[in-house]
């Protein structure tokens, strides 16, 4: 038996041995990525070090990173899906390459020393080279001659299975070769290797980021060779633990535990109570992890708010289909998550007040409609189509998320009128272009140099709210996009106009005076004795980039963050900051929207 703590701490311990330093895990919410919801991957915070920034902890890196990935919500409820999970990761920026990052990934699978798997079963299969790229002979090769993988074992295949970003972003790129596990018994290990078959589980992607993405079929080199590798916890703690199933592990077992208390049935009662109970389980955590993040999300209908509320609806239907009947148990779930989280992201159980209040209030909402809503579902069965006009009319009025709708039509057969539902909802301006555009798949950054600017010009807002309201206005989130950006800040009151005016002349101000924007790599004990603010929680004592906008001889500055950046060099090239909106945002949380111009 071996504890997720121990599972972590192993893989940051043998990179480490291996001259890595360990990172902490970055936030959920992207800051400088506009074409993302969530962090999805390892990858996505660490993008600009990709491109060749320099990141204080050196070259290569080792994390585990929360990540929430929403595009196969639906297929939460088996035994290997999730929303929320842990990504085991190291990283060469711009170091080591193939060889070294396969040879690592072999030892520390199979020595005695660390996981000791079993080495016949495992197969892995390398890029099969297509027109954009050739064939991966050298990641072939390593196998075949340097860690002596049967040809059998070796599977070559096309970008839609050895290729990272998925094949429709635009970023940093490259093949991979895929690590997977036989989880059938050790006696019938197949002597071929097929990525069909499910009891090959892949545990393990390096991938080889060498291209940046630029547009369809258009690949450039970057300008360095990166290794960025992905392991899965909670899927390779299930096969550690012989348990075939990841909600057995112990990043789960609580939580189920919990539910079946609440429920009063067991987790392997039946096929369908096993899956509702998986869904809850799941979707709760996530949203806990979303609301409790320094960047905090809240349910809303739009972006990112919109998954959180979907989640969290979600599971409260599965808690209705399961006969959970309390009054507000989704919070006794986002308890026991901030409990067995505690020591490795301690964010959960320092936010429990604030998420339990969302979740509260999420569920209230819910409920005032959730059975009214059911009923007219019901009635709606009669038909053997739900017309656009009915669907958004269950959204509207009962609070079901379309993807609810479709759900529940599905168990019964019958089919949704998703354009025309659409059509309804442009029509009512319900939902933003982007979720509409179905922007939760992934995506990479393209707009580096817009979203730059708006980076710098979110500390030079800051640093101008401080001075106008107080040194007790505490960042507590930002969304950027190319042509905005959005501030969330801990605030209690509704600012006045001149308050508004004084913050945006204090920014021009900076912007017209151009500023410097200069960079240092500190501990982040050194960090916050010279006064730099920022939420960086550094867990292993790696050291952090403070950023100071405009030091003059006598050491005043207009801003000092902790912050990982990129910024421009000098605030002239922002242009003119113009604040279009400032309103509430959620209780004692203000909003401000502006762009630059
Ligand atoms: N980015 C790759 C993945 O998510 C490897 O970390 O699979």
């Amino acid at each position: 038996m071996i504890t997720s703590k121990e599972l972590r701490q192993k893989y940051l311990d043998f990179f480490k041995t291996k001259g890595h330093t360990i990172i902490s895990s970055a936030s959920l919410i992207p800051e400088n990525d506009p074409t993302i919801l969530f962090t999805t991957a390892g990858m996505h915070p660490l993008v600009p070090y990709l491109f060749g920034e320099k990141h204080p902890a050196g070259k290569c890196l080792t994390n585990a990173q929360k990540c929430i990935r929403t595009n196969d919500i639906d297929e939460v409820g088996d035994i290997t899906h999730h929303t929320f999970f842990e990504m085991l990761g190291n990283w060469s920026l711009g170091d080591y390459f193939k060889e070294e990052a396969i040879a690592m990934s072999w030892e520390f699978l199979t020595s005695p020393q660390w996981l000791n798997l079993d080495k016949n079963r495992i197969a892995v299969s390398v890029f099969a080279g297509d027109n954009d790229v050739l064939f991966d002979q050298e990641a072939y090769d390593i196998w075949e001659n340097k860690i002596k993988i049967s040809k059998k074992k070796i599977a070559k295949l096309p970008k839609k299975d050895n290729w990272w970003n998925p094949v429709d972003s635009t970023g940093p790129c490259g093949p991979d070769t895929e690590i997977f596990y036989w989880v059938g018994t050790s006696e019938c290990v197949p002597e071929v290797f097929d990525s069909n078959n499910s009891l090959w589980v892949e545990i393990w992607n390096n991938v080889f980021m060498q291209y940046n993405k630029i547009a369809e079929g258009k690949y450039e080199l970057l300008k360095q060779r990166n290794v960025d590798t992905g392991m899965g916890l909670e899927r390779i703690l299930s096969i550690l633990n012989n348990l075939n199933d990841d909600y057995k592990t112990d990043l789960f077992s609580n939580i189920i535990f919990k539910i079946e208390y609440l429920s009063n049935k067991k987790y392997n009662a039946s096929n369908e109570i096993t899956k509702a109970m998986r869904i809850i389980a799941d979707h709760l955590k996530a949203a806990a992890f979303i609301i409790a993040d320094d960047k905090s999300i809240t349910p809303s209908n739009t972006n990112q708010g919109y998954i959180v509320r979907r989640l969290i609806r979600r599971a409260i239907r599965y808690g209705k289909q399961l006969g959970i009947s309390q009054v507000l148990w989704i919070k006794e779930i986002a308890k026991i998550v901030a409990h067995d989280y505690a020591s490795i992201y301690p964010e959960v159980q320092k936010n429990i007040n604030f998420v339990i209040v969302q979740f509260n209030k999420e569920e209230e909402k819910f409920n005032k409609t959730l059975e009214h809503g059911l009923k007219k579902f019901v009635e709606l069965t009669n038909n053997k189509t739900i017309d656009g006009i009915a669907a958004f009319n269950l959204y509207q009025t009962y609070g079901f998320p379309i993807e609810i709708t479709q759900e529940l039509a599905k168990e019964k057969g019958i089919s949704v009128d998703e354009v025309g539902y659409k059509q309804e909802l442009i029509k009512h301006q319900k939902l933003s272009r982007t979720v509409l555009a179905g922007m939760f798949k992934g995506g990479l950054i393209n707009a580096l140099p817009e979203t730059i600017k708006y980076h710098t010009a979110v500390h030079l807002l800051l640093a101008a709210l401080r001075q106008v309201l107080g040194k007790e206005v505490i960042q507590r989130g930002s969304n950027i996009t190319a042509e905005r950006l959005r501030f969330d800040f801990l605030y209690n009151e509704k600012m006045t106009k001149e308050q508004l005016q004084q913050v945006e002349d204090l920014v021009n101000q900076a912007i017209k005076q151009n500023l410097k924007v200069t960079c240092e790599e500190l501990t982040l004990e050194q960090a916050k004795q010279i006064g730099a603010i920022g939420v960086f929680e550094s867990k292993y004592g790696e050291r952090v980039k403070v950023y100071t906008i405009g030091q003059d001889q006598d050491n005043n500055v207009f801003s000092k963050e902790i912050c990982n950046g990129p910024h421009v060099k000098q605030t002239s090239i922002l242009g003119r900051f113009k604040i279009q909106k400032e309103e509430s945002s959620s209780a004692g949380v203000r909003r401000i929207k502006a762009i630059l111009d």
